[in-house]
């Protein structure tokens, strides 16, 4: 089914939210937050609001001395994974608006509208960071490994190649798979960084860059609530979307995700920092594959790890500091902490 970009200027549009639909409807783009179909929006877009936060706010002094003291194991794998998630969030940036183009309920644009600013946050807090840490020179060197070392630029392919797609080809089935992309980018890319950032937080280094990654972290998690809500919306109203056929591509999809995730794991921190293992990152990984899926009512994955991993509980702890979690809807009020609110606790 060929997606035909919304007008932007419709009078004509529909009026009454009970004819709105994800895709294909006919939007105004008024921005009206008492008429919403998707309830669910408004009340992620008050939660996105309230998680507002200031990358230089967080001091990065100690993180300057910590640097030196890392060994250079830890130094590569800190330098390669920044230029990862810069690349990541970035991409990010410039493809949640190119998505909003084609999506006909103005409130999931709302959503997404925030969610690409908090993506640009998030890219201006690893700049901040690079700034701080680094010399220019080595700033510079970090921030294009993305495209210049050989695995990294591997795997930046899949998904951009995936995010490109899409903007050659528009098409309900590519707006889908760019949908699952995003959820693998949110949902399994960024979790071999997270768990490297909380490592060193364990070993009690680089106080400062924890604290932006839990910041950013606690932001990821309601981006992926927000995707699983579209695509759950989208199954409802498109099933031919969801045929056997295509929930067997997103499942592989989402295995090419985890294999790139791990293989990209073993490459940058391996066996070589103290406190995680290869096998670690594997079996963490594969039970965040198996999550993904079963969020998306897909089978698992794999076999083993369907369940947290006993010995990567700590992940978590970091990750959902202030009761901040998928479901996170469910927590006490709270979970509806601003940004001061977030302490190193752990
Ligand atoms: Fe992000
Ligand atoms: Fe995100």
């Amino acid at each position: 089914m060929e997606l035909k970009k919304k007008l932007l200027f419709n009078p004509d549009g529909d009026t009454d939210p009970g004819s709105r639909r994800i895709i294909g409807g006919n939007t105004t783009n008024l921005n009206d937050f008492n008429n919403m179909k998707y309830q669910w929006a408004s009340g992620w877009y008050r939660q996105a609001m309230n998680n507002f936060w200031i990358p230089e706010e967080i001091n990065l002094g100690a993180d300057v001395k910590d640097y030196m003291l890392l060994s250079a194991d830890e130094r590569r794998a800190y330098d390669k994974i920044l230029s990862f998630l810069v690349f990541l969030d970035s991409i990010q940036t410039a493809n949640l608006p190119s998505i909003g183009g084609y999506i006909t309920a103005n409130e999931v644009n709302l959503c997404l509208t925030i969610q690409a600013f908090q993506e640009a946050v998030h890219s201006q807090s690893y700049s901040y960071m690079l700034d701080t840490i680094c010399e220019p020179q080595k700033r510079m060197e970090v921030l294009y490994q993305w495209k210049e070392d050989e695995h990294l630029l591997a795997r930046n392919t899949f998904i951009g190649s995936l995010y490109n797609e899409f903007q050659e080809h528009h098409s309900a089935e590519t707006l889908a798979k760019v949908l699952v992309a995003n959820y693998i980018l949110e949902g399994i890319y960024f979790y071999s960084g997270f768990m490297f950032f909380y490592n060193l937080a364990r070993n009690r280094r680089m106080p400062g860059s924890v604290q932006e990654i839990r910041y950013i972290n606690r932001d990821e998690n309601t981006h992926l609530w927000l995707f699983s809500n579209i695509l759950s919306e989208l199954r409802r109203e498109e099933p031919s979307l969801f045929t056997p056929d295509k929930e067997s591509l997103y499942r592989d999809m989402i295995a090419e995700g985890c294999r790139q995730e791990i293989a990209w794991g073993q490459y940058v921190i391996g066996d070589s920092i103290p406190g995680l293992t290869r096998g670690m990152l594997t079996d963490y990984i594969q039970y965040l594959g198996n999550l993904r899926c079963r969020n998306l009512h897909l089978e698992p994955i794999y076999e083993r790890n369907l369940n947290e991993p006993e010995n990567m509980r700590w992940v978590s702890q970091y990750s959902n500091a202030n009761l901040i979690k998928t479901d996170f809807f469910e927590a006490k009020s709270t979970a509806y902490a601003k940004s001061g609110a977030l302490k190193d606790d752990l």
